[in-house]
């Protein structure tokens, strides 16, 4: 299964009422497996979660913390950049060599990394002794 097919499979489960923009996102983590997420909206709006979020939630849970590729994918004019917070939460949990595909539904397609996504990234070596 590539993470393409994971992330626009996962997408139709989104659940987007206040946006009505379904988001899917799929990671293959280091053992091979393929974790989805997809957002989870919420009628207090900042509650709700990316589906980048619920794919690294899935994959923490299965007990991977590493992922080797990624993909996010939206009904969008342009493939969808993932927000700040996410791109945090990504860079947690993959080198920065990883390669990130981000996809429209109607087979548009940008290759970037999760370095590329977050330069000069807040982590653990500017914590020092800490
Ligand atoms: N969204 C994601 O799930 N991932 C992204 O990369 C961009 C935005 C969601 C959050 C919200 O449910 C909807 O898209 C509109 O912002």
């Amino acid at each position: 299964m590539t993470v393409l097919k994971a992330a626009t499979e996962v997408r139709e489960n989104a659940y987007a009422p206040y946006s009505h923009f379904k988001v899917g996102a799929a990671l293959r983590g280091k053992s091979g497996a393929v974790y989805r997420g997809c957002n989870v909206e919420n009628v207090a709006y900042p509650e709700g979660t990316c589906a980048e979020a619920g794919a690294i939630a899935a994959m923490v849970a299965a007990g991977e913390t590493e992922f080797i590729e990624a993909c996010v994918i939206a009904d969008s004019p342009s493939p969808v950049p993932p927000c700040g917070g996410c791109r945090q939460k990504l860079a947690e949990f993959a080198r920065a060599d990883v390669p990130v595909t981000l996809a429209t539904i109607d087979g548009k397609a940008l290759q970037t990394t999760v370095g590329e996504l977050l330069p000069g990234r807040f982590d653990a070596s500017h914590m020092g002794g800490n």
